[in-house]
């Protein structure tokens, strides 16, 4: 047994689509540092909160992710915040007092981070966020409050960026908590890009020329039909000129199973709405979209990483990097949409592809390295 080895045993926690993302890149990086470090005697096990459950928003993504099954999946499902946030916490308790782990490491910004989060804590586990200080400055963002709680009482923060940085010692984070390593996610894109190459899913929706890609979930743009219809009436102007793959969120088709707005945008010609896309597929369609719309946060991250046009349909964006160096404009959720994604359509916004500092696919082996260091493992 190699001297001064720690036994270690970590958590790694996952529960919605962005996180199984996210995991991967940290899943590899375990399995690469367990290679090249035979001795250290740290284990990794994945938990998965059962958050997000239909096959293509979690099963899909273990598949195209190579994720191994996890160790426990707590099958917490859908629920009020407050009642999904409880069912996490009581169950992933049950779990801690029997296993009792060394670390917990949670990622983003869900219930499941922050549910996670609040049990470590209390049980006097230590912490690690990957994706630490990322600041909307809006708490009507459910996210926001699951970054604000989570960091509070992460004892390892890992950022992407340094504005990151500032916004934690802003809040009074002591500067040796955080560790600025980079995206998890771009590592887990650029891992995945060749293999995208092979996806036939160009092919399954008719498309042969250009195309823009648009994803819809943030409950301010799609919960209520008065503002998801400003949204829509951008998408009728754009569709005009260019096709729309609409891979539909499933919080998105429940409102427009129950509101009003499915039979207008239905009746879009050019507007192909469908189910939500495994990772591989969707990552081929990015790459090549003439503009992306979104209010997704990963989705900003990774067309700054391809240079593909993204217009965030948000009034804000906890990711201000991917607009002062990447490719991302934030555009509202107004009729500014429609006038920002003709005059890209019409080459008359250009945007220099810059990809910001260590957003190089090599930040997992460096979260493993910082966390090796400090737990002795
Ligand atoms: C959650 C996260 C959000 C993240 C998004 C990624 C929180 C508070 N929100 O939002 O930060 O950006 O995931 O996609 O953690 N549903 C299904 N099947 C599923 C999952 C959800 O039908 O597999 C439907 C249910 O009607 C559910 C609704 O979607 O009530 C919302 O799901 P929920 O996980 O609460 O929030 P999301 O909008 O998915
Ligand atoms: N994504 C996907 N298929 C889709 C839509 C998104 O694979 O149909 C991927 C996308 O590439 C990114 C992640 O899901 O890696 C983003 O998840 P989401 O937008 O649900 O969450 P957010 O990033 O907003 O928290």
């Amino acid at each position: 047994m190699a001297k001064n080895m720690r036994k270690i045993n970590i958590f790694l926690i996952a529960g919605a689509r962005p996180n199984y993302v996210k995991v991967a890149a940290l899943w590899k990086a375990y399995l690469q540092f367990r290679k090249k470090r035979p001795k250290s005697r740290v284990t990794c096990r994945l938990i998965n909160t059962g958050q997000h459950y239909d096959y293509m928003m979690s099963k899909a993504f273990f598949k195209d992710l190579d994720l191994p099954a996890p160790y426990v999946d707590l099958g917490v499902g859908s629920d009020s915040h407050a009642s999904q946030t409880a069912k996490i916490m009581s169950r992933f308790e049950k779990l801690l007092v029997k296993k009792r782990p060394d670390l917990v490491i949670v990622v983003g910004d869900v219930n499941s981070t922050m549910a996670c989060t609040l049990v470590a804590s209390k049980m006097e586990i230590p912490v690690a966020h990957v994706e630490a200080g990322l600041r909307s400055f809006d708490r009507t963002m459910p996210e926001e409050i699951n970054r604000l709680v989570t960091d509070a009482l992460a004892d390892y923060l890992f950022t992407t960026s340094k504005d990151a940085d500032l916004n934690l010692l802003r809040e009074g984070v002591s500067k040796n908590k955080i560790h600025f390593v980079g995206n998890v996610m771009v590592d887990t894109l650029l891992t995945h890009l060749p293999k995208s190459k092979k996806s036939g899913i160009k092919k399954e929706l008719g498309l042969n020329g250009s195309y823009a890609v648009l994803t819809l979930h943030r409950p301010s743009n799609v919960d209520r039909d008065s503002d998801f219809r400003r949204i829509a009436d951008a998408l009728e102007r754009i569709q005009k000129h260019i096709p729309i793959v609409f891979p539909v969120h499933p919080r998105t088709a429940a409102r427009l199973r129950s509101g009003s707005l499915n039979g207008h945008l239905g009746s879009l010609k050019n507007l192909k709405m469908v189910p939500p896309v495994g990772y591989l597929d969707f990552i081929h369609l990015l790459k090549d979209a003439k503009l992306v719309l979104t209010d997704s946060g990963g989705i900003q991250e990774e067309t700054t990483v391809l240079g593909v046009p993204c217009l965030t349909l948000r009034a804000n964006t906890e990711r201000p990097v991917t607009m002062a160096q990447g490719t991302n404009i934030l555009a509202g959720m107004g009729p500014r949409v429609a006038d920002y994604a003709l005059r890209i359509l019409e080459g008359k916004i250009k945007r220099k592809k810059k990809v910001p500092p260590r957003w190089d696919g090599k930040t997992a082996p460096r979260n493993f390295q910082v966390l090796s260091k400090k737990l002795g493992f």
